[in-house]
């Protein structure tokens, strides 16, 4: 009997242990120190908060997640011994910043302090973190252990910029879409949400001095199916697809952000990609030609997106453009676009041939700098800084422009070395609308970013001042995202990367590691109901050059370190018992034409069965690892 109980406890000791094993907080903080015990949440929770209504959303959040799951009843009453306290310190603690905070999680209680409502909001984030997944689901889970383990911990971001940006031009998506939106973001401690609110596709804001903009610029014709291979509008077919939002609707998300430490970020993508504002004033442009708004269709001609710059009524529809944006949004910054402007109709255009000797402009790309340089004064004299794409380097940068460096790193470094703020964003590691795993089984996209990729970038290049970079991006385009649970996918697990990259000191960054959270994390995704890839448990097929350069052996892999790959040549579905592969690129059988393969951990498939075939090596060979 003595040997059971002795044997009982030793189990009991493993078991616990083991059920300790990761703490999963994304992004990872500075500073985490573990202590014995866990924490176990009473029936009856009381919550003490310093009288700041800086705090609402921290108390209401942190209430409604101790609540929901667990049946539990939360009382906000200052009671001397409170099972959970958030407070502001009265002297700031220096390391804390503007966005840091303390949390200490002991055996009686939790204390959450900062110097701002930010860092208590994000202690909020990291205790709720160090409970159980199911504290994200929305109705009530039975038989669970409210506990969390005891840690201190001192964290506070890496940089001051964690964005995201979201094209709701290309895919409108909701007022209610957006702050879903804001939500996730603010788990993982982001605070810009980037809304690329116009393109060729759809103008989405509302401006009360310009009605056109959006009676006809936030309308398409509906079209399904693969974008970019979409019919043109046809001559009776009506504008239905679309929408925008209200300068009310925006300022509600705009509240809504803010309470959740989010800025938004507006931008309106000129002198190009300007389509739906040409639609709804076909005299901006250099051709003057009627267009509709762009429903996803490849032109068989080029379109004329871009404003004339030659022409002063460009400058009078922007000027009451940016006026109403100023007075609406709060953030520090307006973004202009600036991007992939197609130059050769301003070549053309008599107009902007005499803005050019006027202006004594040697050429377009000094034109396009000239509007640039314009719309910095016209927003500076708003309150405003102008941010802009990469593209506005071209022709000689704006005196005080902050450049949004896509292109790669390239045109950030550039603009740091001339002593300009810089977001990163560069396309190959923060695109969330790449392929982030084999493309034959994923929704149709082009290039490739994985989960990995985006871990791994660090935003501030070698020889570059670290103060000049403000932080980065992840970029949600949407030509191929139409609806918000491919959305979702799209955006997790890159975002959690991303957050890391963004928040976390680069010493702590850990792949390992964060895949173990990741997997913590996809099970809070799933409690909640958000969709999610898990693309970086397919196989990675590489194909190597052999001696005899005719031919490719194949070399098989995952981003997920541990995972067994059984594959065949024959067509059939491999499985533990097929053969597995053992890290040497091997060849094709004579005669086999395709090889099929998945991944496995314990026996179990934990990927999706990806065939490809023989006679793609070559391309797929040729091909850098982000292009597809
Ligand atoms: C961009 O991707 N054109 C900024
Ligand atoms: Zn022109």
């Amino acid at each position: 009997m003595k040997k059971i109980i002795f044997l009982a406890a030793i189990l009991s000791t493993i078991l616990n242990a083991f059920s300790q094993n990761v703490i999963s907080i994304i992004p990872e903080p500075v500073k985490l120190t573990r202590s014995e015990g866990k924490f176990v949440l009473p029936s009856n929770i009381s919550i003490s908060a310093d009288p700041d209504p800086g705090l609402k959303q921290a108390i209401a959040g942190l209430t409604a997640r101790l609540t929901i799951p667990t049946g539990c009843h939360v009382a906000l009453n200052n009671s001397h011994t409170p099972t959970i306290s958030l407070r502001l310190n009265k002297n700031a603690v220096a390391d804390l910043g503007s966005e840091g905070y303390q949390l200490h999680v002991t055996l009686k209680n939790v204390i959450i302090s900062a110097n701002t409502p930010a860092g208590v909001f994000y202690g909020v984030q990291s205790f709720l973190q160090l409970l159980p997944a199911e504290i994200t689901s929305d109705s009530i889970i039975k038989n669970i252990a409210w506990v969390a383990p005891c840690v201190s911990v001192t964290d506070y971001p890496r940089f001051s910029w964690r964005g995201l940006m979201l094209d709701v031009s290309r895919h409108f998506f909701t007022k209610e879409e957006v702050k879903k939106y804001i939500d996730q973001m603010a788990t993982y401690k982001y605070n810009v949400l980037h809304l690329h609110l116009s393109d060729d596709q759809g103008w989405r804001i509302e401006i009360k001095s310009l009605p056109q903009l959006t009676q006809v610029g936030a309308w398409r014709v509906k079209r399904t199916g693969l974008w970019s291979e979409f019919l043109p509008a046809l001559a009776f077919e009506k504008p239905t697809d679309g929408g925008f939002y209200t300068q009310d609707d925006m300022r509600d998300m705009i509240n809504y952000a803010k309470d959740r430490n989010i800025s938004i970020l507006p931008e309106i993508d000129v002198p190009a990609h300007s389509l739906a504002l040409i639609a709804s004033f076909p005299n901006l442009s250099c051709t003057q030609l009627p267009y509709s708004v762009n429903a996803g269709f490849r032109s068989p001609t080029r379109d004329d997106n871009a404003l004339c710059i030659g022409n002063d009524s460009s400058f009078v529809v922007l000027d009451k453009i940016f006026s109403e944006l100023a007075a609406l949004f709060p953030s520090e910054y307006i973004h202009v676009g600036g991007d992939e402007a197609y130059k050769g109709f301003w070549a053309d255009c008599p107009k902007c041939q005499k803005r050019m000797t006027d202006e004594k402009l040697k050429n377009v790309d000094e034109l396009q700098s000239y509007f640039i340089k314009r719309m910095e004064t016209m927003l500076k004299s708003k309150g405003k800084k102008l941010i802009g794409w990469d593209e506005i380097l071209e022709g000689g940068l704006a005196p005080e422009a902050t450049v949004m460096s896509w292109r790669g790193m390239k045109g950030g470094v550039e603009a740091a070395r001339m002593n300009h703020h810089v977001v990163m964003t560069p396309w190959d590691y923060c695109y969330l609308d790449l392929y982030q795993g084999e493309p034959g089984v994923e929704p149709p996209t082009y290039g490739m970013c994985r989960l990995m990729d985006s871990y791994n970038y660090d935003p501030v290049p070698d020889s570059v001042d670290e103060k000049l970079i403000l932080g980065g991006q992840g970029n949600l385009w949407t030509e191929r995202v139409s609806n918000f649970r491919h959305l979702e996918y799209m955006m997790w697990p890159r975002g959690l990367a991303l957050a890391e990259v963004y928040w976390s000191p680069k010493t702590s960054r850990n792949w390992k590691n964060f895949i173990e959270k990741m997997e913590d994390h996809f099970g809070r995704l799933d409690a909640a109901g958000i969709k999610y890839a898990r693309s970086a448990y397919n196989v990675i097929y590489t194909p190597v050059k052999t001696n005899d350069s005719r031919s490719y052996k194949l070399k098989l892999s995952t981003e997920i370190n541990g995972l067994d790959i059984f594959y065949t040549f024959d067509g059939t579905n491999p499985d533990p018992y097929y053969p597995k592969y053992n890290g040497e690129p091997i060849s094709f059988p004579v005669g086999a034409t395709q090889i099929t393969a998945n991944t496995f951990r314990n026996g179990k498939m934990v990927g999706k069965q990806v065939t490809i075939k023989k006679d793609d090596l070559p391309a797929r060979y040729n091909q850098g690892h982000h292009q597809y």
